[in-house]
């Protein structure tokens, strides 16, 4: 394996890792390079990636069409502040996300991370109800199951129970939960009760909420939950009923996840405001926006401005990113990849359902996910993924796979044969 570059001796003593202590408990493997659906660690290993590094890298790393956009905007404007000032890659996106968007989503606000672009669109949907005279309409009703980022707000809408955010609650500004909604495939009877309980816990605090937070059809990080569509469907017609605005958090499912351009086409719902982040720029910068509709903007500016405002909002290079990502996507038969990655992942997992320590494996669009019995052995299954030559990372009940949509036959079962491994040999 050879001697590590000698900037790994610097990892520990001054890094700090997700979700870790300083210095990290499990190993940080020192990577050099990326390219396609490869992952290159200093050692030369090139691993399978079936992270599409958090979700985002949909078409892989490194593609030429991206690395050309990136590289041509940073040789005219890499960064400008926004306030003022407004530029060709910012207008250009946000008529792109109007135009690909669900519905009337026609005014796009950038920041710079999925967690911000939450907090964006909660502040929106409060100073909505404040332009109306409503001031009393301040909190949100959100799913159990939901994760919505780690800023302060995001986190008061993710699962009050999750162990990721359990222990700021008594900090967190107080929001209302209704029930996970039943799993996809459930009996029209549990769909019904589901709907009856969301519509009991909206109409009770109706008049304190500015909006419903939920991510449409399939809930990620909080526990990788696949809902029914007819249940979003039915949120939203009471949402509208009970004069509540929607919104979608689709940082994780945008961009073509879930085998439509955005999830809440599956239920054939607009929501009120649309949050997007992960794969906009194809996974190369960060960047984010929350979408809503000109009358919305509208109540909220007759009244006054609208109060935040990043520094790095709207970067150029990352927009112009976007808009290649957004390229690339047009390009291609992603429907036709994400379908086919669909397949492979239903066939070789799920009939590990009845195998020991397995609690449930659920498969949707370019995701799937094997439920542990128990919390995993992240470390145990890191060695053998690297055994297998893949990269996965799993954390507390779930073992999981997001792979770009790049992605071929031969490589995606490497990932899937990787997972049937870890399952007779760990659990
Ligand atoms: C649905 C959802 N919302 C929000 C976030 C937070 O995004 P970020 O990590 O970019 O702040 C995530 C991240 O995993 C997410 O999956």
């Amino acid at each position: 394996m050879g001697t590590p570059p000698a900037w790994t001796a610097l990892d520990p003593r001054h890094l700090w890792h997700p979700y870790a202590p300083a210095p990290d408990s499990l190993p940080a493997h020192p990577i050099i390079g990326s390219e396609g659906v490869h992952l290159i660690l200093a050692d030369g290993r090139r691993l399978v990636d079936g992270m599409a590094s958090w979700w985002c890298a949909i078409h892989g790393y490194r593609h030429p069409k991206m690395l050309q956009a990136l590289h041509e905007q940073v040789d005219i404007l890499p960064h400008v502040m926004f306030g003022g000032l407004t530029h060709e890659p910012a207008a250009r996106l946000a008529e792109r996300l109007a135009q690909i968007s669900p519905g009337d989503l026609s005014r796009v606000f950038f920041c710079d991370s999925g967690s911000v672009s939450v907090e964006v669109a909660l502040k929106l949907a409060v100073q909505y109800w404040q332009a109306r005279g409503n001031p009393e309409k301040c909190r949100f009703l959100a799913l159990r199951g939901g994760y919505h980022g780690d800023t302060f707000t995001a986190m008061s809408v993710s699962d009050p129970d999750n162990s990721l955010h359990h222990r700021f609650r008594s900090l967190l500004p107080q929001q209302y939960f209704t029930p996970r909604p039943p799993d996809a495939g459930c009996s029209a009877s549990e769909l019904e009760d589901a709907c009856a309980r969301f519509e009991a816990d909206l109409v009770a605090h109706q008049f304190e909420l500015a909006g419903v937070v939920l991510e449409p059809v399939l809930q990620g990080a909080g526990g990788f939950h696949h809902y029914p569509p007819a249940f979003l469907t039915q949120v939203s017609a009471l949402c509208t009923r009970h004069d509540t605005l929607l919104i979608a958090d689709e940082i994780a499912t945008g961009f073509g996840r879930t085998g439509a351009m955005f999830a809440c086409e599956h239920a054939d719902v607009v929501p009120d405001i649309m949050c997007l982040g992960k794969a906009l720029t194809g996974g190369m910068l960060s960047l984010a926006a929350t979408l809503t509709r000109e009358e919305i903007a509208s109540v909220i500016s007759k009244a006054g401005p609208f109060l935040h405002g990043p520094t790095f909002m709207a970067n150029p290079t990352a927009c112009r990113t976007a808009l290649a990502s957004l390229d690339l996507l047009e390009s291609r038969n992603w429907k036709g990849e994400v379908a086919a990655i669909e397949g492979i992942l239903q066939q070789e997992l799920l009939p590990l359902q009845p195998a020991k320590g397995v609690a449930g494996v659920r498969a949707f669009g370019a995701f799937a996910v094997v439920e542990t019995s128990e919390p995993v052995d992240v470390q145990a299954w890191q060695a053998l993924a690297l055994q297998h030559k893949v990269w996965l990372r799993p954390f507390q009940n779930f073992v999981y796979l997001m792979p770009p949509f790049i992605i071929q036959e031969p490589e995606l079962m490497q990932l899937t044969g990787t997972i049937q491994a870890g399952v007779s040999e760990l659990l």
